[in-house]
């Protein structure tokens, strides 16, 4: 490991995003780090891990623990794999390479963004892991055929629908770090914002050699790849509905596809009608609707209207793999992690990852032998306790 990365410089995912911050622009860092307007539901994501308690079993021998499982058909080491991270290329030179790599060595699975900076041919020439691409309806029908069309034939086994980008969420940072005009062609903005990357010379030499982005080569217009000044209004005219829905799982075929930013136990079900074989439980990591409640306060809701129809993951503010055991108790399949690996890159590309990867699987590994479990398979309700605010009856009914 880089030394870099490593105790007692890094020792948590706190430590990685620190060190991300001190690399980036901020406008990158920002964009990593940052929600919509106020907030308040991006913070509601860590906080709400704090009112689930653990109830261990003391006196219990440690054992391996078992953190196998399988989700979407993909056999995976660890319960957790990395969620699709828009413009990873930005945090660190051929970012979404190098954290497919990194996955595939921890034998779990990369989601590719459709907004990524890298091909999905790209990243399946870099890696040969398990990987799932996430979808949105960029350009209209026919562009996202031939998408899902080349993701596909890079072998991606599970297709993620985004369904919570009706319209681009409002990123105030993002507006007030003049992000469109750093990525967007020349201008006087761009050379006024421009002076943030000229005070990290070791990223801006990194960003230049890469090309310099950004276009979104997974979103192949008429006229070639998308740039990133086009985002914004492609994105209100990509929103997905069940009946889009119904089409996507038509031209994908028979692999699993996922409903991803689904809130509530009402649009879990209508999910499972359009064809959804799962769900993933998210508020785009705070980025979209401000104001909804963090992912782990809606899943029991959803795990209990879906009542083992699909599978369910979740993700938001995982920072800690006791994040991560609390919400398999709570009846989650798998999490997604987004920001916890996305600093990684930030920090330290690909031993970045790798090093998020890992403070993760060891804080699973110790927690379940803390709380006297072997497997996240026995991980179950009697291991938690919730407010008496929550879902009871639904929690209740997940217990018995
Ligand atoms: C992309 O999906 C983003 O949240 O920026």
């Amino acid at each position: 490991m880089l030394a870099r990365l490593a105790p007692p410089r890094v020792v948590n995912i706190a430590d990685l995003r620190r060190l991300a911050r001190g690399r980036l622009p901020r406008v990158v860092f920002d964009y990593i780090d940052g929600g919509a307007e106020d907030e308040v539901t991006m913070r509601e994501n860590e906080r709400v891990y704090d009112d689930v308690v653990l109830r261990p079993r003391g006196a219990v021998r440690p054992v391996d623990v078992d953190l196998t499982t399988t989700v979407l058909g993909t056999p995976l080491a660890l319960p957790f794999a990395l969620a699709p991270v828009g413009s990873t290329r930005l945090f660190w030179p051929h970012g979404e390479e190098l954290a497919a790599k990194a996955a595939h060595a921890a034998s779990t699975a990369y989601s590719l963004s459709t907004l990524s900076g890298t091909s999905v041919d790209d990243v399946r020439a870099a890696s040969s892991g398990p990987l799932w691409y996430q979808l949105y309806l960029m350009g209209g029908h026919d562009v996202a055929l031939k998408s899902i069309a080349r993701a596909r034939a890079a072998g991606a086994s599970a297709l993620m629908v985004t369904t919570d980008t009706a319209v681009a969420g409002m990123r105030e940072r993002d507006l007030r770090n003049g992000i469109k005009a750093l990525l967007g062609p020349m201008s006087i903005g761009k050379i006024r914002h421009g002076v943030q990357f000229l005070m990290k010379p070791a990223w801006f030499l990194g960003f230049l050699m890469d090309g310099g982005l950004m276009k979104f080569p997974n979103v192949v217009l008429e006229d070639g790849p998308m740039g990133y000044v086009d985002v914004g209004p492609a994105l209100e005219n990509a929103a997905v509905t069940w009946d889009d829905f119904r089409w996507i799982r038509e031209v994908w075929g028979p692999g699993p596809i996922v409903a991803k930013g689904v809130h509530t136990g009402e649009d879990a079900l209508r999910a499972i009608d359009a064809g959804a074989d799962a769900v993933v439980v998210s508020n785009h990591g705070g980025r979209q609707l401000d104001g909804v409640a963090g992912t782990l306060r809606m899943l029991p809701e959803v795990v209990a209207a879906v009542d083992g129809r699909a599978e369910v993951l979740l993700d938001g503010g995982i920072r800690r793999g006791s994040d991560v055991v609390k919400a398999l108790c709570l009846g989650a399949k798998a999490v997604l992690i987004g920001r916890a690996y996305a600093y990684g890159v930030g920090a330290g590309g690909e031993a970045g990852v790798t090093r998020a990867i890992e403070i993760l699987r060891a804080e699973i590994v110790r927690t379940m032998k803390l709380l006297g479990c072997a497997s996240t398979s026995e991980l179950g309700p009697e291991f938690v306790d919730v407010p008496d605010s929550w879902l009871k009856g639904d929690v209740a009914r997940l217990r018995s």
